[in-house]
């Protein structure tokens, strides 16, 4: 490959073969596995190119390795309001505190995902740059900030990282590394997962008509049998823009809105996010002056907030051209959502559970693209293109005769009943106890039906509800726990695996909490000791999480 800068024929040469592999740590960070997808990726690669790569996920991470790494590649994903990844949290803290080791003589590369869309971009990311740097190590190669559209300058990224890691020789040159490999099909294939399309055949609102929420039930079948998913594994949808949004945006930048700029607006570019960097970019592209003003003013990021792309375009009206447009925004990136059913039950199918997100800010009706894309615009026939996000993180224990608590409030109970139909269609003879909660029993009990025959046929074997809106007093799903204290212990005692799925900012924290307070006060445990059993069990992966 000319790109990678190195002679093919120099590689070819006796003189330059590999002397004994070079060992290379890639740790990465990771909460929805792009990152851990990516340590896959770059630990291939590196190998192909004489490296003896090795990959550690920060959940398993003991520092005291990090000093003797030598070449050392993190791949960090940032959370929520520039928080790590949850399975991170222990090693990321170690990392960033008083005990961390030296790392004099280590030379490393770090590579951030993010999402411009969150305040914090990339914040994790960062952090670990400048903290390897302070505790001595040398930065070989710079890093990268990457938003949702991460393939493409994740790839190159890599090949960057692993030539400045590559060990030089005496005189200076770069041995040991045959850059051929690494345009090969193979590698273009698993970096690149190509979406298929499918067709919807059953689209049912969960909710009933008087419900304040729209749950979509979506069936999609695919022709020539589905890929081989997993309970546990989510789908992303390759969503389209709301045509009326199209409309205002071509109008408020008097674009005349040809079919091809309308159909790139429709399904290509990313037209609803604003972040500092869209305002940034728009700034420079237009050479807007109040836009540039407003830019240094520093009052971006508190106007942005619950604020779109057209928000934008109408503070500062300007024409733009096509290519202003495509500057200013982003791929338009797909929405992955939880599984809902199992293959043994359903063949040819995948089922989705997916909450139209619409609301209000600054005077303007808002929605969620993909999830009001498929509630509002999408029929029995339609077609989607999708593309399986497998999620080894969120599985049925190995054993079906394991006991299993789910706890899935609202759309976070999609991925249990994958799980009850898998555990069903296998006869898995393990109990499980499903926590459901929503707002209101007689509009939002998603599924009911089915957990009543779960119940029947014994895949179920017991299941609470919180109805959270039919009293005065709000009653969630940590509550029951609560109420539940001494099963559930008896349960993770036994052996169960314990399951949460669902909001990530309130829900799954709450949650984590209430199986703590039950330690301490069903076996007389300190707090620490409790905490320290609750961490346990996530490392043993008896207590996992897929949130959101
Ligand atoms: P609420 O909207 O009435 O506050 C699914 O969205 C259910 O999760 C709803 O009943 C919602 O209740 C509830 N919910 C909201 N915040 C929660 C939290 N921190 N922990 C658990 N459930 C929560």
């Amino acid at each position: 490959d000319a790109a990678a800068g190195i002679q093919p024929e120099a590689a070819a040469q006796p003189a330059a073969a590999p002397k004994a592999a070079e060992p290379l740590t890639i740790v990465f960070a990771s909460e929805s596995g792009n990152s851990e997808k990516l340590a896959g990726d770059v630990s291939k690669l590196a190998r192909k190119q004489g490296f003896k790569p090795k990959v550690i996920d920060f959940a398993d991470l003991d520092l005291a390795i990090l000093p003797k790494a030598g070449r050392l590649i993190a791949i960090a994903a940032t959370w929520g309001e520039g928080e790590p990844p949850a399975r991170a949290v222990r090693a990321y803290g170690e990392l960033m505190g008083e005990g961390a080791p030296r790392l004099d003589g280590v030379e490393f590369g770090v590579l951030s995902l993010g999402d411009t869309s969150y305040a914090e971009f990339c914040a994790i990311g960062k952090a670990l740059d400048a903290r390897f740097e302070a505790l001595g190590a040398k930065r070989a190669y710079d890093r990268a900030d990457l938003d949702l559209d991460f393939e493409k300058p994740a790839a190159d990224w890599i090949k960057g990282a692993l030539k400045a890691l590559a060990p030089a020789d005496a005189g200076g040159n770069v041995v040991a590394v045959d850059f051929r490999a690494t345009g090969g099909e193979e590698e273009e294939a698993e970096l690149s997962r190509e979406p298929v399309v499918v067709e919807v055949i059953d689209h049912i609102n969960l909710n009933s008509s008087r419900s304040d929420k729209e749950t979509i039930h979506l069936a999609l079948e695919f022709e020539g049998g589905a890929p081989a998913y997993e309970p546990g594994d989510s789908l992303e949808i390759f969503p389209e823009n709301d045509p009326q949004l199209v409309e205002e945006i071509l109008k408020a930048t008097g674009l005349s809105g040809d079919e091809a700029l309308r159909k790139a607006l429709l399904a290509e570019r990313d037209i609803t996010t604003l972040s500092p960097t869209t305002v940034e970019r728009f700034a420079k592209a237009t050479g807007h002056a109040e836009a540039q003003a407003f830019v240094e003013s520093g009052e971006v990021k508190a106007w942005i907030e619950g604020r779109h792309l057209i928000d934008l375009l109408e503070r500062f009206p300007v024409t733009l051209t096509a290519e202003h447009l495509n500057t200013v925004t982003r791929p338009l990136p797909p929405r992955a959502y939880s599984i809902a059913s199992s293959r043994k039950e359903v063949g040819d199918e995948v089922h989705l559970t997916i909450a139209a997100v619409r609301y209000e800010t600054h005077g303007r009706a808002r929605s969620g693209v993909a999830s009001v894309h498929v509630a509002d615009r999408i029929a029995n026939g339609a077609k989607l293109r999708v593309r399986v996000k497998p999620n080894k993180h969120f599985r049925l224990p190995a054993d079906p005769a394991t006991d299993i608590i789910m706890v899935g409030p609202g759309t976070g109970v999609a991925p249990f009943r994958a799980f009850l139909q898998e555990r069903r269609a296998t006869e898995a003879p393990g109990r499980a106890w499903l926590f459901f909660g929503d707002r209101h029993f007689t509009h939002d009990f998603l599924y009911q039906l089915e957990w009543q025959e779960a119940l029947e046929d014994g895949s179920l074997t017991k299941i609470d509800v919180a109805f959270s809106r039919d009293q005065p007093e709000k009653i969630y799903v940590q509550d029951r726990i609560d109420q539940n204290a001494a099963d559930v212990v008896a349960w993770l005692d036994g052996g169960a695996s314990f399951y949460v799925c669902g909001d990530a900012k309130n829900m799954a924290k709450d949650v984590r909490a209430a199986v703590v307070r039950a330690f301490q006060s069903v076996k007389g445990l300190s707090a620490a000791d409790a905490e320290a059993h609750v961490a346990s069990l996530e490392r043993a992966k008896r207590y996992q999480q897929d949130v959101y």
